[in-house]
């Protein structure tokens, strides 16, 4: 009797970028989030089939992750989302299995970084184990993961990262999925600077403490600039797309998750003529972005690196 030899088995997930409404859809506002797909998370699975059954070893070098799951304390991410998916699945004694994850989106960047992770190890974990999951399974797995890396996650990273597609989204809420009229090009530039989001989330939320009447209010126009921006890209309006970017700037430097490093990138893109530009994810540092008109994203990135940017991603938004 010989072994069966399984193949490696793997799968990815993009990075992401929130176009508007991040901080303000944590209190229910909507937001509108587009995949990125330049950047990608990957998980690989290769059968240990003469390691006992559960033995499960996990490298992830870019976190210099090296350990047995066993030797994962619950707080780790990654055996989390292992963890969750063997447990949604009601799998006792999964057979052994090495897990690798890589990933080329920027860590803690506002790229989604984590909850991509998430959604390739449990889209590799579960098709591994024979029962790969829906969409649905996938993302309520990752936004569950996503709790350890704050505590009060909007669920708009998982669901734009599982769904790989521009989204309109409001926490609790079914998917709306977004019609985009005419593509449009991003250009998101790194300050090379990372903060956690859940620093940001916090300080966000003791600001709101602080005067909850008038940061309810900034949340709400946060929400209007989002509902106007979805109905500029179905109208393939990119201008007035532009436009919205910037006063959703505004209002977040009003949240103080802006940055000189931040502020002064989103400068550089409008100087050179892009049609708008803000932080993108919790900030502080991170990434911003920038609407180009066909054919300018170029000149925007040079602009950018003339700058500072750490690294430079053009992403073409589409249906
Ligand atoms: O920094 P990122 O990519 O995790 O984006 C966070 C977006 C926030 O609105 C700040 C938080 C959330 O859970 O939606």
């Amino acid at each position: 009797m010989g072994f069966v030899r399984m193949p490696a088995l793997s799968a990815s997930a993009p990075g992401k970028a929130i176009l508007f409404g991040e901080h303000a859809v944590v209190y229910g506002q909507p937001a509108i989030a587009v995949p990125v797909t330049e950047v990608v998370a990957k998980a690989i699975i290769t059968p240990a089939p003469a390691a006992p059954a559960g033995s499960i070893h996990i490298t992830a070098p870019q976190t210099n992750l090296d350990a047995n799951i066993a030797d994962l304390p619950a707080s780790d991410p990654i055996a989390a989302a292992v963890r969750g998916t063997i447990a949604g699945l009601k799998i006792p004694a999964p057979p052994a299995f090495k897990l690798r994850v890589t990933s080329t989106i920027p860590v803690a960047g506002g790229l989604g970084s984590g909850a991509a992770v998430s959604v390739a190890i449990i889209r590799a974990v579960s098709s591994f184990l024979g029962h790969p999951l829906p969409d649905a399974q996938v993302s309520a797995l990752a936004f569950e993961v996503e709790k350890l890396h704050h505590g009060t996650p909007s669920g708009i990273d998982n669901t734009v990262i599982t769904y790989n597609q521009a989204v309109f989204y409001i926490k609790d809420k079914p998917i709306q999925t977004i019609r985009i009229a005419s593509p449009f090009d991003l250009v998101i530039a790194d300050t090379g600077r990372s903060t956690p989001t859940k620093e940001t989330v916090a300080d966000v939320r003791r600001l709101w403490e602080s005067d909850p009447e008038l940061y309810d209010a900034v949340f709400e126009s946060i929400g209007k600039f989002s509902t106007a921006a979805r109905a500029a890209i179905e109208q393939g309006n990119h201008e007035a797309l532009g436009s919205l970017m910037n006063e959703n700037h505004q209002l977040l430097q009003k949240l103080a998750v802006s940055s000189p490093d931040l502020d002064k990138l989103v400068l550089a893109a409008r100087e050179v003529g892009a049609l708008g530009a803000k932080l993108s994810g919790g900030g502080r540092g991170g990434n911003i972005i920038a609407l180009a008109a066909a054919g300018r994203a170029q000149q925007i990135r040079s602009a950018l690196e003339a700058a500072g940017a750490a690294g430079v991603i053009i992403t073409k938004v589409h249906s």
